[in-house]
């Protein structure tokens, strides 16, 4: 019984101590990833795409009429981008308007979209640390988003670019 009570405590508070130490663990990480989840689900709800349809008739441009061959593992691309990028296109450095939109078409070797990828500039706080750019995957279509929110595998490979704010083909043309 002695004992019991003895363990007991120790038992308890090195859990308490587990407990506390987990339920850390969960707050730091869980910052963003609560964040993250919040926001995931939200996502659809309170991130704004700008993908339209009718991207390739109106309110977007393009430097790639023709299907581009990129450096992988982006190969055969066309990329639209929503009229608000107009006159920082060209610039080496700039931040996009919030809505500003692009549109990357992917092919497959037999020259069929593969998916279209989307990235839309959100309100100032949307994703802060990685300049506030919702992602989307859709399908070859674009009826169906595969995938959407601050998608980590997207925001790590685009951070490379982040001087044009975080948007790397808009030096592509084929013009
Ligand atoms: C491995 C690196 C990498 C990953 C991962 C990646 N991208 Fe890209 N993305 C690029 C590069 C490089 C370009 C420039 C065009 C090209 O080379 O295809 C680009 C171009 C784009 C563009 C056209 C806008 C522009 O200025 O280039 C969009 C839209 C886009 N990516 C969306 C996405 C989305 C959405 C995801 C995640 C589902 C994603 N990308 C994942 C590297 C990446």
């Amino acid at each position: 019984m002695k004992i019991k009570h003895f363990l007991f405590p120790a038992f308890m508070s090195l859990s308490l101590a587990w407990t506390a130490c987990s339920s850390d663990d969960d707050t730091d990480a869980g910052t963003e990833n609560t964040e993250e989840n919040e926001d995931n689900s939200e996502t659809e709800v309170t991130a704004a795409s700008g993908y339209d349809a009718d991207y390739e008739s109106q309110g977007f441009f393009s430097k790639t009429t023709n299907v581009v061959v990129t450096a992988p593992p982006h190969e055969r691309v066309r990329i639209f981008y929503s009229d608000d990028l107009t006159d920082l296109i060209d610039l080496s450095t700039f931040t996009a308007p919030v809505g500003a939109t692009a549109i990357k078409e992917a092919y497959d070797e037999e020259g069929n979209i593969a998916n279209i990828l989307v990235m839309t500039k959100q309100e100032a706080g949307y994703d802060s640390a990685n300049g506030d750019w919702y992602y989307e995957m859709r399908s070859a279509d674009g009826t169906e988003v595969m995938n959407d929110g601050k998608i980590e595998m997207c925001i790590n490979c685009h951070t490379a670019a982040a001087a044009k704010d975080y948007l790397p083909g808009t030096q592509i043309t084929d013009q």
